[in-house]
């Protein structure tokens, strides 16, 4: 790759050699975060324009900010689903439905919430993060869809009459049972792990990049920035995912 102005520029035959890598490898795992949304018009949380810029995750995405004030967060959610609700797949979300419908052994892993993935037709998703368009009991526990826009009435409750949350996970909260160890378990098995749009700050889903390198993947990440896992990845591609995921999953 041809290193100029401090930016990593790729050249079409680096872009071949990871379609190579990609279409050889009986078992490929994607990793993806808000970048992938991107160009479908959903804010990401870090960028120049991201939400974090505009909002304090404390005060929006953890448990301490719903018990002080959950009306407040359930409006922050309320306008994130009017948002996402007029966002459609972009060609990034459909390239990895065509590589799931191509590969024996596909596993998408992803740090958001938008269901836009569902949307383009992906199955088998885990979603560590949770999904914006379910709610959840913080009495009985109970979790349902509600795809609803706009909700009716905020904050929402449960038929128990609980107060009923946003079915994601906030910062210092654990993720969903088990699917964490079933990330871990498709990242150990795959030939390849793509690292797609994420700024590779939050963990413990970071932490499947070094977990793919150790056990021996190629790891191609596609972010138009440099992230903490660029110089671990075997290729990282300076790009938009709409552009260069078409380009990796196209056959021969
Ligand atoms: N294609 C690919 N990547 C892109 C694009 C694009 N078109 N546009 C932006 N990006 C990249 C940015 O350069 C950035 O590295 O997407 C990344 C988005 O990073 P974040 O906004 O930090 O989002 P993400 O990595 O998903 O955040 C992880 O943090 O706030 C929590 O729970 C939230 O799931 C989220 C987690």
């Amino acid at each position: 790759m041809a290193q100029e102005a401090g930016r990593l520029h790729y050249n079409g035959a680096v872009v071949e050699q990871a379609r190579q890598w990609v279409r050889s490898a009986p078992a490929v795992v994607a990793l993806t975060g808000a970048g992938i949304s991107a160009e479908s018009g959903i804010p990401t949380f870090r960028g120049s324009d991201g939400l974090w810029n505009q909002y304090r995750p404390e005060e929006l995405a953890t448990p301490e900010a719903f018990a002080r004030d959950p009306r407040l967060v359930w409006e922050w959610y309320q306008w994130r689903r009017e948002l996402i609700a007029k966002a459609e797949p972009n060609a990034g979300h459909r390239a990895l439905v065509e590589l799931q419908d191509r590969k024996k052994d596909f596993t998408l892993i992803t740090q958001n919430v938008d269901g836009l993935h569902d949307r383009a037709g992906s199955r088998r998703i885990l979603k560590l993060h949770g999904d914006i368009w379910r709610l959840r009991c913080t009495v009985c526990r109970a979790d349902w869809p509600d795809r609803r826009v706009p909700l009716p009435k905020l904050p929402p409750h449960c038929r128990c009459g609980g107060l009923a949350r946003p079915d994601v996970v906030w910062f210092g909260e654990p993720l969903p049972d088990g699917m964490f160890l079933e990330a871990e378990h498709a990242v150990r098995a795959a030939q390849v792990l793509l690292v797609i749009g994420t700024s590779a700050l939050v963990y413990p889903a970071a932490s499947l990049v070094p977990l793919a390198r150790a056990s021996g993947a190629k790891v191609i990440e596609i972010n138009p920035e440099e992230t903490p896992v660029s110089s671990a990845a075997d290729c990282s591609l300076r790009g938009r995912s709409g552009d260069l995921l078409p380009r990796l999953v196209a056959p021969d």
